[in-house]
This record gives C-alpha cells, structure tokens and sequence, in this order.
C-alpha cells in the first residue's frame, strides 16, 4: 500500500462556509446572472491614500529586504502607543509585541504557541470558523460552550464555561466584536471570563480585529486592560484589516507576556519569517496618522447597518436585533424550518443572493444566516429585496 501524501491533520479542517458559498456564487455569475454577495468579510472601501503612499515610498527607500521576525521596533512602538491611548493595556514594543501577517497569523501562532496535542480549547458556539481548524491544526482538541439566545441576541452564561473545564483545558478564545454574532462583550461578562481563566489557569487569546466598529455608545474593551492578572494570561490579537481597510496587506499584532511573546515569534520565523517590510513602514503611518478615514468608514457602516436592519425588519418571518459590532448582521430565520445550509442554496438558486448559512459557525448558529453590510447601500437594498421575495415564497 502507498503511504498517504497527505498527513492527517488536515483532514481535520472543516470546509469554509463562506468560501463554499461564494464558489457557487462565482460559479452563477460565470453562467450570466447578476449576483449579489452578502458574505464578504471585508471592507469594500480602499485603503486611505496617505498609507499607499508610505508603503510607495518605503519600497524606494530600501524597505525591500527582510526584518527581524517580531517586526521592526518603530512598528511596535507605534503599536505600544495605540495599546496605551486607545485599549489602556501598557505593553513593553520591545518584548509584548509581535508583528504578525494578519490576525489569521496571529491566531495561528496564538493556537501553535500554547496548545500541545490532547490539549483542549474552550470555543464558543456559535464562533468565527477558522479557530476550530487551528486548534485541529495543532493537535488539540475544541470543546463547544453554547452561547444563550434572547430576542435580543446572544448571552453568555459563566456555568456553560464552568462546566466544561477539565485538567486538559488549556485556553478559551474570545472575539469581541463577534463575527458572526455582531455582539459585543461587557465589561461584566469580560471578567467573568478573566476570573474563570484565573481560576483554571487557562490562557486567553482575544481576537479584537473589529474592534473599531462598535455601534451606538457601546465601547470596545479588551480583557488584557481589565486586570493585570489577566493581561498576564492574555495574547490580544489585532489586524490592520478591519479598521483600515487593508485586507490584502497582511499585517497585525499579538500582545502578550514576553515568554508568550518569544514562543509565538518562533512560529511567525519558521514559517513567514517575518512580516512585509514596506508594508510594516505603512503601518507605523497607518496608527500615528490622521484618522479621519476610518471615521468616514464606519459613518458608512452605521447608515449601511440602519439600513439592512430596518429592510429586514420588513420581512415576515425573519428577526433581526441591531448587531452591537462588527459589519455582520445575524437574522434569525429558523421560523422558515428549513436547514440553513438548504436555506442559503435556495436564495442563492432562487434569487441570486449569496449569503452565508449559521451552521458554518456552530450548532448554536443554526436558524440564522450571516449577512454583511459591508457593501453598497444599493446592493444591500437589492439583495434583502430579493431575499424578502423569496422568503415570502416559502410562506405560500
Ligand atoms: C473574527 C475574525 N478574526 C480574524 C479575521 C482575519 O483577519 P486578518 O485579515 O487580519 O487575517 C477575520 C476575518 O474575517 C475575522 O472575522
């Protein structure tokens, strides 16, 4: 018998749901039909002009070759500044930062840092797809912790946490602003979860990539801010995607304690080396500069956002609390009974829409579609039209 070319672990990664959705989109559009995406998990905007033109300049400047695998110091310095202006959180640039390729790296070298095979990682359900395919990645092993469902949207509750700890539990993840969800964590439920990390020794990793887009007087917090026993505990894992609109770049940050800090460094050089260099020099601009663009963004977001919900609302059938974050919004839609998979393929076939099914993100996330505003008003408007014929046809 041949040995398998393929080595086992990767039979362990579940199938993207938004990648699958947006292949059939791809594949009507190609046939000649006017499709309409609601899956994107991007800003549609440009990147702001005045970072374009510090990466332009770096590049001539020289930054074209290798740096240190942690990432230039003034990048992190800058990093630093932010961390303590805007997320009250000191860190030390020269050892509590790390440049990473993207929060997706981030997560990785997070889940490869920590978590040894048999170890067991505390997820919640529903939750951002890819965490599950990393812990996979290195060997660990993911324990569901149910989020709770009210009309307005979804709750946790200490005990589902509580009692799922075991010997083997080595982390928790936490991702405030939530995709799917668009919840934003408080202040209580954030201790909530430090002290119970405390209290089993478990290590968070705080995906914070939206946190830029809070709405209505809501205010980010991270959980490394909260108390320094649980910054001690905490890897905060950041990107330049979400906020500056700068998705294809492949920059971010983790922040945590120097041995955390120095372990994750290790993953990031053997296997990107290090990040970009002009495009870490764009960076530093990116944070020290002015921030009016990412103020007109999310502008943006809060008019796109009032929108889809308020067309939403107009649907019978279908239930829609405001997202408190992030670009998604998580409509209820179980009152049609059928799978959300089938729900999704059937937009898509009858309508044209592509949306992306509540199941891809948990158990708990079944009876929901995920759907982004991070789009045209005029796209938005067409794509809940279409959706509200359709939904209405289900009723007949
Ligand atoms: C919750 C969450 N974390 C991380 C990422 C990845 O971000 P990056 O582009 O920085 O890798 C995404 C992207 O959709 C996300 O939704």
């Amino acid at each position: 018998m041949p040995k398998p070319q393929i080595a086992a672990r990767i039979a362990s990664i579940p199938p993207s749901g938004v990648a699958e959705m947006m292949r059939l989109g791809r594949e009507m559009e190609q046939r000649g039909e006017e499709v309409i995406y609601l899956v994107q998990g991007e800003p549609d905007f440009d990147t702001p002009p005045h970072i374009i033109e510090a990466a332009r300049e770096a590049m001539a400047r020289g930054f074209t070759h290798y740096v240190p695998g942690e990432g230039l110091l003034e990048l992190r310095e800058a990093v630093a500044e932010k961390l303590a202006r805007e997320n009250d959180i000191q860190a030390d640039p020269k050892s509590e930062i790390l440049i990473t390729t993207g929060a997706t790296m981030g997560l990785y070298a997070a889940v490869m840092a920590v978590v040894d095979p048999g170890d067991e990682v505390l997820l919640t359900d529903p939750a951002y797809g890819p965490y599950e395919a990393m812990v996979g990645l290195a060997g660990g092993r993911v324990v569901f912790v149910p989020l709770m469902k009210s009309d307005r949207g979804f709750y946790f509750v200490s005990e589902e946490f509580e009692s799922r700890v075991t010997p083997r539990t080595k982390a928790i993840v936490i991702n405030t602003p939530n995709n799917p969800t668009g919840k934003v964590m408080t202040r209580a439920e954030l201790e909530m979860l430090g002290e119970l990390a405390q209290r089993h020794d478990l290590i968070i990793i705080a995906d914070e990539v939206y946190e830029k887009l809070v709405y209505d007087g809501r205010q980010h917090v991270s959980i490394a801010a909260l108390a320094p026993e649980f910054k001690a505990r905490t890897i905060v894992v950041n990107s330049f995607s979400k906020t500056y609109a700068m998705t294809g770049w492949r920059l971010g940050y983790n922040v945590a304690n120097s041995a955390l800090t120095s372990a994750m460094t290790k993953v990031i050089y053997q296997s990107g080396r290090c990040a970009t260099a002009f495009v870490q020099r764009a960076g530093i601009v990116a944070l020290r500069e002015s921030q009016d663009r990412v103020r007109q963004m999310f502008q943006a977001y809060l008019e796109r956002r009032r929108l889809m919900t308020d067309l939403l609302a107009t649907i019978p059938g279908v239930s829609c609390p405001s997202p408190e974050g992030t670009f998604y919004v998580f409509p209820d839609v179980s009152s049609f009974g059928m799978g959300t998979w089938d729900l999704a393929k059937y937009l898509l076939n009858e309508v044209k829409v592509v949306t992306t099914p509540g199941r891809y993100y948990g158990v708990q996330g079944e009876g929901h579609l995920r759907l982004s505003f991070a789009t045209s008003t005029a796209n938005i408007r067409l794509g809940i039209n279409r959706i509200g014929h359709a939904l209405e046809r289900l009723w007949r």
